[in-house]
This record gives structure tokens, sequence and C-alpha cells, in this order.
């Protein structure tokens, strides 16, 4: 098949908040799907951004002293952190308040008001006398008008998904003063979905069987019928959509019109748009043109809160303005924690991201245990902590991690590390492993990474009864036995690259270790067509995994030993009652410079043992040679000399602190014992010990450690 072409989006996140599991679940899940896009030879660009517009961050930036765009470039800043640490690689993220947002939602929105689908119309709104200001929908909360639902926001119902305008509110309140408010006049800009285009377009669109997900459809049918409004009328079809705010706000002005602005839902889906225009730009390479390609396709994965305005209004817009409409809109459902409070947009709870990598957790046993969850429909899952830690260990480790550790060790120490031939029943077990490739590369791109992972868990079943069958431990303590031994390990080292390949979407961490340990090449989803050749090498297996251990899990969910004070959080438009868990809200937010027990802005590690501590064989080591690495500007290579008698290559990440003569002759401390690892520019074998604050962005630098004088290269610290 020829190489596709895909944008894809997650849902951007309101740029008042830190990312919270909900946020992390998402974009696990589209990176894990753009990843296995990748390994299939496909084009992908991937990107992100910060929702900066609407009303509730102009409010949360003024109450902070700050320039809403400051106050956007604060949150942004801490988003790599999060990003980073569970391997989640966009190729740009960028802002809805960026040039290339501002031009592009005018120019949609001017191509929209050509095609006849703008009016505009006197409307009576919500007015907070105490505050002199329209309230925007998300200030105002009361009774949902459709299910009675208590406390509901101004636009749409978080039970029953239903949108309405504030008006229709039961018993409405200002949630920024708490008064009653009051109707006034104004002039608002109307997007025409109640035109009889509109409605014929979206029904082909959304129940034609190709966009959206069948119960996604099914939910969409039921805004197009005839529906009872809340004065006990009934309409049909669409409601026009209100597109524009008043000043004072964050946001856009409409064109030609001195004082509105663009509602943040206008926008911000045109921000998926935005950020590709600027990495397109970045790389030199032309928008139109690629937005013009008629194979090019475009997903955007997003929360079950937000069909309504992914599966109307942005298909809507994009249609009667003249641009491709997106393929597919991939919605998940919610997350609940231990089998507790729903998580939504809206809600935190007490799994809070940065902790869970603050205590060492592995972020692919999350990757692992959420792939193994989602199965493609917008269903809710549940992180369950004890669930979590027996499904890492048994399938990660006492399945897939131990196939490699159980053979690896003779390939080593009896064959020279060299892999031998396989003998018949061998290769039938290869056959096996090798036939599912296609149903599994479908299960990835139906983002049911549940049965993906169900079925890669069958194989190492097969692998591990293979192993069990013919006891390799046994066969090394008989004579003669030599070429079955051979034969064994060596069909369980092809075994353990063929899973790799399989899991490498949702384990990108790890399959780059394998890649490091087997001496290959990146692993593509075709090479699970192929084996490694007899005579081929392969390096020491080092440990690629640890077992989850339940302190963690108890260390994860502890509750901060302070009381802790419900920090007045900025609203977002989505985002107005914050109730996140004790432990998330009990964190300064990066870059705010407290270090309130997060010494250098993260929490110390959990307690370890001695033993665990003897485990890290740290070394003195002399850099006898720096240099620049071509290619990279994060990068130094550095020669070290550890007292082996040898030298060592290690890539290092200091090239923005140091020249590579000033390093030149300096000692300092090596990880003597941590696994070598594939870069991109070599194989580095080791890690040289360099301090930095946790949040790089606000406190940039990092410094590389250095011994007292006496210390000589090889001498372990202790
Ligand atoms: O619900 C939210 O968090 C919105 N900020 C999502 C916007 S998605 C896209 F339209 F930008
Ligand atoms: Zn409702």
């Amino acid at each position: 098949m020829s190489q596709r072409k895909l944008f894809v989006t997650t849902a951007l996140p309101y740029a008042n908040g830190h990312f919270h599991i909900g946020h992390i679940m998402e974009y696990i899940q589209a990176d894990t799907w753009v990843r296995a896009q990748r390994m299939q030879g496909n084009q992908v660009n991937f990107v992100g951004a910060d929702d900066a517009h609407g009303a509730p961050i102009m409010i949360a930036a003024e109450k902070a002293g700050k320039t809403p765009q400051q106050f956007v470039a604060d949150i942004a800043s801490g988003r790599k952190q999060y990003l980073d640490g569970f391997h989640i690689a966009f190729d740009n993220w960028s802002n809805t308040d960026s040039p290339e947002n501002h031009e592009l939602s005018r120019q949609i929105y001017l191509d929209l008001k050509k095609a006849g689908f703008i009016e505009t119309r006197t409307i009576e709104q919500f007015f907070d006398p105490e505050k002199n200001m329209f309230l925007p929908d998300r200030f105002i909360k009361g009774e949902c008008p459709r299910c009675h639902a208590k406390d509901q926001y101004g636009d749409n119902c978080e039970v029953c998904s239903s949108v309405y305008a504030p008006t229709d509110l039961v018993n409405p309140y200002s949630a920024l003063s708490g008064a009653k408010p009051v109707l006034k006049t104004s002039e608002h800009f109307f997007f025409k979905l109640s035109d009889p285009r509109a409605v014929e377009f979206l029904t082909e669109w959304t129940q034609n069987g190709q966009h959206v997900q069948p119960e996604v459809a099914a939910k969409i049918k039921e805004w197009f019928g005839t529906r009872t409004n809340p004065d006990g009328s009934t309409s049909e079809g669409l409601d026009d959509w209100d597109i524009s705010r008043d000043a004072p706000y964050f946001g856009i002005e409409i064109p030609d019109a001195p004082g509105k602005y663009f509602y943040v839902w206008l926008d911000a889906p045109v921000g998926y748009l935005a950020s590709l225009k600027n990495l397109l730009n970045r790389r030199g390479e032309n928008y139109d043109a690629y937005m013009a390609d008629p194979l090019l396709e475009q997903y955007h994965f997003i929360g079950k809160d937000i069909i309504t305005f992914h599966t109307l209004f942005w298909p809507a817009m994009l249609h009667f303005s003249g641009r491709k409409t997106p393929t597919k809109i991939c919605v998940h459902g919610f997350m609940t924690v231990n089998n507790g409070e729903k998580m939504s947009k809206s809600r935190g709870t007490g799994l809070d991201p940065l902790k869970y990598l603050a205590l060492n957790m592995n972020p692919e046993w999350l990757r692992y245990y959420l792939g193994a969850k989602l199965n493609g429909k917008n269903e809710d899952i549940d992180f369950n902590a004890e669930d979590f830690m027996l499904r890492v260990n048994a399938d990660l480790i006492g399945k897939y991690v131990n196939i490699a550790s159980r053979a690896a060790g003779f390939i080593a120490k009896r064959f020279q590390g060299q892999l031998g031939s396989i003998g018949a029943d061998s290769q039938a077990l290869l056959d096996a492993l090798q036939a599912p490739q296609a149903a599994i590369v479908q299960s990835y791109e139906a983002r049911d990474t549940a049965r993906a992972a169900r079925d890669i868990m069958l194989l190492c079943d097969k692998v591990n009864s293979y192993v069990d069958a013919n006891k390799p431990w046994e066969l090394a303590k008989q004579d003669g036995q030599d070429a079955r031994l051979h034969d064994v390990c060596t069909t369980c080292i092809q075994a353990f690259r063929l899973l790799t390949i399989y899991l490498k979407p949702m384990l990108p961490a790890v399959a780059a270790q394998v890649e490091g340990f087997l001496a290959i090449a990146p692993l593509q989803f075709a090479d699970a067509q192929t084996l490694l050749p007899a005579g081929h090498v392969i390096g020491q297996y080092q440990h690629l995994m640890q077992r989850v251990a339940m302190e963690q899990l108890e260390a994860l969910f502890e509750p901060p030993a302070a009381p802790v004070v419900e920090a007045p959080q900025p609203g977002g438009e989505n985002n107005q009652a914050p109730t996140l868990g004790a432990v998330a809200s009990s964190l300064p937010p990066e870059g705010a410079g407290s270090t309130l027990g997060r010494p250098g802005g993260a929490a110390i590690a959990p307690t370890i043992t001695i033993d665990d501590f003897a485990k890290v064989d740290l070394r003195i080591a002399k850099i006898v040679d720096c240099q620049a690495v071509a290619g990279s500007t994060k990068l130094l290579q550095l020669t070290l000399d550890a007292g082996e008698g040898k030298t060592r290559n290690v890539f290092s990440g200091i090239a923005s602190m140091y020249q590579p003569e000033q390093l030149v002759g300096k000692l300092t401390v090596l990880v003597a014992n941590l696994a070598p690892r594939k870069m991109k520019f070599g194989i580095s074998e080791g890690m040289v010990l360099a301090a930095s604050h946790a949040d790089e962005k606000a406190q940039p630098g990092i410094y590389v450690l250095e011994p007292f004088p006496g210390a000589q290269p090889g001498m372990r610290i202790h």
C-alpha cells in the first residue's frame, strides 16, 4: 500500500491549568496511534497547542497580575515535562493566540460570511450586575434545562451532553460573584446552522459511517430529530450557533466589528490548522499545498464531552468555508481512578501525572495499561491501582521481558552472542508469531489497543510454553545438546524481536532499548516478516523493566501530609469548578518557583535501601576528549576514561552549557553500569551526572558534577 499522509491532533487544552491524567490518557492514545502509523511507513504530522482564549483565562491572568499572553506562556512552559515524561512526541506545540490562528480564523469567518452563513442578531444575555460585565457561559451555572442536573455550566451539560443557551438554565447564578444575573441586550454574531444546507450536510457527514464511531453517530442523530425546548415548544434540525462575545474578552477580534470577539470555541479548532501551519512554515513547507492534497487524512482525537463542537460546528465551519473536512473524529470516554469519581476535562483525580513520574514510576507501565484498556469505543475506563500492578507485572514482566532474560544469557555465554539457525518446530512457533502481523496492525488502526495487547500476550504465552517445553536451563547442563540449546535460545530472541515490533507503539522506549540490545535498526511493522540471520551478533542483555511495587502505588495515592487549601483555580471555559484531587492541588504549579516539598522542582523520590543504591555503579571518569555532535544542538560527545583500560563513548545533553574544550581533562562522575543506549548519533555507553531544575524552561541550566581533587579515574562512588 502506498504511503498515507496524515494530520493528527489531540484536543487543545485550556491554558489555565496543568495537565491532568485525562489529558495524558488522550495524548498516550493518539501518540500510540501515530507511532503505529509511522511504523507502517506512513507520513504523519502530529500537532497540539494551548487553547489560549476566553474570558476565564482573561480573568485568571488578571488575578495573577499578568497579561493573558504571559499567563498562557507560563502554563505552556510547564507542558514539556509531562510530554517528554510519557514519551508523547508531538511534532509541534503552539497556541491559539498565534498569528497563524488569528489569520486563519478571520479568513474562515469571512469565507463563511461570503457563503451566507453569518448573521447578526440582538440578543438578551446575562450580565453580572456586581462585576459589571456580560457573563461568559462558563461563569453562569444552574440547573440543566433537559436533565435537570444541578450546577451545570451555561453552554452545555456534562451529565446529558445537551448544548443550550445560558438563558435556558433553571435558577441561574453568576459563578464570579454568586449574584443573580440580569438580562441585557447586545448584538451577537451567529453561524447559521439552522440553514437547511447545514442540516443536510451534517446529517450525511455524521451518519454515513465514515467519520465517527457508530455509538457517536447514534448520539448525534438524537440532536437532529424533533427536540423539546425548555419552554415546552419543539424544534427541528439545529439551532444557530452564537459565535461572538463582547469586550472585555481575550480572543480574536471579528473583522469589521470593533469590540466583538470570536467565542473561544470558534477559533479553538482552527488552532489545529494554525499549529500545523506553524510547523510547516518552520520547515519551509507550503501549508496550502499540503492541505490541498486530496489524499491528506485529518484525524482529531477528543473526549466525549466535546463531540458537538467537533462533529457539528467544526465540520460545518470547514465545509461551508470551502475547506477540507476531517477524516475521522476519534472519541474516547472519560477516565475514573480507583473506581472513583468521573474524570472529565474539568476534573482531576488523585492520580497526578507529575507525581507518577517523580516517583520514578515507568511511563511505559501507564502507556501499556491504558493501551490494554482502550478499545476504540467512547467507553469510560478505570485506572485501578491493584489491577494496574497485576496487569503490568503479569504481562510486561512475566510474559514479555522474561522471554529475553531467559535466553540472552546463554547466547552470550555459550555462543559468543551469535544467533544460530532454527529447527523445524522452532520455525513453526515463529511462523505463528509472524502470521498475525496484519491483524495486530489493524487493531492499532482501529485504536483497539486492548485487542492488540490481548493478541500479543497470547503470542507471549505461546513462546513461554515453548520455553517451558524445551527447558534451555536443562539443555545447558546436558552433553551434546549445544545445537538444540542454540536453536531454542535463538528462537526466543527471534520471538522477542517480533513481540517487540508489535508492542513498540505502546512501549517506544523499551523498543529502543531492545533495538540497542539486538544491535538492529529501528523496527518497523514490515520487519515482522523477516528474522535475524544466523550469525547475527547481539549485544549484552540488560534488564529492561522493573516490576511495579505496591509501595509505589501507595505513595502515588498517598494524601499530602499538610491540609490542602483548595486553590481558587482559574476556571476554563470547560474548567470552571476544579475538583483536583488533594495530591494534585497540593503541588505548586511548575515554574512558580516554590520549592515547598519539591526542592529543585521535583518531589524527593521514594526511599530506597542501600542495596538499591548499590545497584548503581558510579565511577570517577576523566573526560579525555569532547566533541560537538554534528546535527545536534543539545548533545556533546564525550570520550571517558573510567580506569578500565579502554575508553567509553558517552553522549550527554549539556551542549547548551559547555564548550567542548572547557571539559577536556576534567574529572566527572559516570554511571558505569547503565545499559548501552543506541542513539541517532551512535551508542552511548553510560551517562555522566549533571544537575538541573525539573522545570528546564523556568530555570534553565545543567551542571556537570566534578569531584574534589584527589579522586582518580575508576574510583567507585559510595
Ligand atoms: O475542552 C477543552 O479543553 C477545549 N479547550 C478543547 C478544545 S479542542 C479544539 F477545538 F481546540
Ligand atoms: Zn443535562
